[in-house]
């Protein structure tokens, strides 16, 4: 599913056909690969990937994007269960030369703000690995939560424990408002 989003929103943007071979290109990234996991199967095509994004109702997908308009990243809504009003989000900065500059914490923002106003959702998790700080640090700044500590299996087996994070609506506007 694609969403266009009114001016308000700086850092992601609606995404376009022509952002996934570049989406594409950042999957192949190793080190992306072991903080992130891939977006694509190895049969997918460009054309069939986009076509089945678009007619998903339980995805959606953003562009991330720098203050020169240039895409760095992607944030997706995934996993959405309209009736009980919850979806899972995972971000990723593709462009590491623009990891640490506020870029990710901002479309983070951004996402959950069209979460909660555009989509009427009422919670919005993320899984993280406890070895990365920097996404954790980020989500918190958000105002994500920590709520459970999940063991890896399957694919993720071997690997770094999960922390299951989440934010609420209730949670979450007040402390817009605040701002
Ligand atoms: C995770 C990600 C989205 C964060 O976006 P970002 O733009 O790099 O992060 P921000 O600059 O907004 O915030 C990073 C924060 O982590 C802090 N940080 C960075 N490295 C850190 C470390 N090793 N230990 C602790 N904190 C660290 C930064 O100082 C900053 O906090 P501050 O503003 O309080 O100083 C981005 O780095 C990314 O896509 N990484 C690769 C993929 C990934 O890990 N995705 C998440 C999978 S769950």
């Amino acid at each position: 599913m694609l969403l266009s989003l009114t001016d308000e929103f700086r850092r992601i943007r609606c995404l376009r056909h022509e952002d996934v071979p570049v989406l594409m290109a950042w999957d192949d990234d190793p080190d992306l690969f072991q903080l992130t996991g891939k977006k694509f199967r190895r049969d997918d095509n460009q054309k069939d990937w986009w076509n089945h994004l678009v007619r998903d109702r339980s995805r959606l997908m953003f562009g991330i994007v720098n203050d020169g308009g240039r895409l760095i990243g992607d944030v997706e809504l995934l996993q959405i269960l309209w009736r009980a009003g919850e979806a899972e989000i995972r971000i990723s900065i593709g462009d590491k030369s623009c990891w640490n500059r506020g870029y990710g914490t901002q479309a983070l923002q951004e996402a959950v703000v069209a979460a909660f106003h555009f989509l009427s959702l009422h919670r919005v998790y993320l899984r993280v690995r406890v070895d990365n700080p920097r996404a954790i640090r980020s989500y918190e700044k958000v105002g994500f939560r920590a709520v459970a500590r999940l063991q890896a299996t399957g694919r993720l087996a071997g690997y770094a424990d999960l922390r299951l994070m989440e934010i609420t609506r209730a949670h979450y506007l007040p402390m817009v408002a605040r701002a």
